[in-house]
């Protein structure tokens, strides 16, 4: 088979503002960083999802983005993480929902790959965490908790807890924004995969579950691959993922599906954002909110979507 180039586009939330300049530029620095190491995994030859697992690994250890280390907290006080991986070249989704006290959700997801029950919660993905060997982790930061005790000492008057990240530390009480982190490569057999992982809103109610383990905010196969953010239920009622990857894989280019995909999500009033490659190597991303946190590796050039306008945008490169 003839080596492709490859592409890695990687995602830590939309929403409604990244704040001050000093954390774009920390932002910035970060997401290039990430996607420079998935690149480089790439080229060597890894597989798409393995290239993925390790982008999700390592947004997931920064707590800047509401996914692993540095999750936001349910109403209860506790995190509880949910991640999807898909191999679009198997067509193959693996996931699991509200899972607590693990390191790296993605890696739960990608160990379900192979297996015939492919998506797991709560009690069965403590008890997979426990068949894996993994150790306990605490993925709670101080400013996390700080955070969730300003919501209780104001009865919790938020809905939830925002979807941006965040480069630098917010003062206690302030609007804090945090993001779902997800990476979507294509490796140089031309193979794709997608990958998400989150903390979910923040503040939502025992049992909620995120898009984030769901084909609507993930979703590959061998055509293209899509990985979303932002409000997870906004994203179900689109079935954003799956809508885009279906609209190219019928013969739409990437271009008009992002284009009437994210035109009608501004028709029903959704806000989210969402990333994606084609097998013929378009990246692409669109977004309906006035931020989205992007940042792509075309082969030869890294590029992000940090500074564009607000309000609705598609583009692809
Ligand atoms: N998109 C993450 C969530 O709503 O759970």
């Amino acid at each position: 088979m003839t080596q492709a180039l490859p592409k890695v586009i990687i995602h830590g939330g939309a929403g409604s503002s990244h704040g001050h300049k000093d954390r774009l530029v920390a932002l910035r620095e970060d997401l290039h960083s990430i996607v420079m190491q998935v690149y480089s995994k790439a080229a060597a030859g890894a597989s798409a999802r393995d290239c993925v697992v390790l982008g999700c690994q390592l947004m997931e250890d920064s707590p800047q983005y509401n996914a692993g280390y540095g999750s936001v907290l349910q109403s209860d006080g506790q995190v509880r993480m949910s991640a999807g991986l898909m191999d679009g070249e198997a067509q193959r989704f693996s996931g699991i929902i509200n899972v607590s006290r693990v390191r790296h959700p993605i890696d739960l997801a990608a160990y379900l790959q192979p297996f015939p029950d492919r998506v797991l919660s709560d009690l069965g993905a403590a008890e997979l965490a426990r068949e894996m060997g993994l150790p306990p982790f605490d993925p709670i930061t101080d400013l996390r908790l700080k955070e969730w005790m300003a919501e209780r000492a104001n009865n919790f008057q938020s809905t939830m807890a925002g979807v941006v990240a965040e480069a630098v530390e917010v003062p206690a009480g302030s609007e804090s924004r945090r993001g779902t982190i997800g990476v979507v490569v294509l490796d140089t057999n031309g193979h794709l995969a997608a990958g998400t992982s989150t903390g979910g809103k923040g503040l939502e109610r025992l049992g909620r579950v995120s898009d984030s383990a769901t084909v609507a905010g993930n979703y590959a196969n061998s055509v293209a691959a899509v990985s979303c953010t932002g409000i997870g239920e906004d994203i179900i009622d689109e079935c954003l993922a799956a809508r885009i990857v279906v609209r190219v894989t019928d013969g739409m280019a990437m271009a008009t599906a992002l284009e009437k995909s994210f035109a009608e999500a501004t028709e029903h009033g959704r806000d989210f954002g969402a990333i994606a490659l084609s097998q013929r190597g378009e990246i692409a991303w669109g977004k309906t909110s006035e931020v989205l946190i992007a940042a792509y590796h075309t082969g030869e050039v890294v590029g992000d979507t940090l500074e564009l306008n607000s309000g609705t945008l598609t583009g692809v490169v």
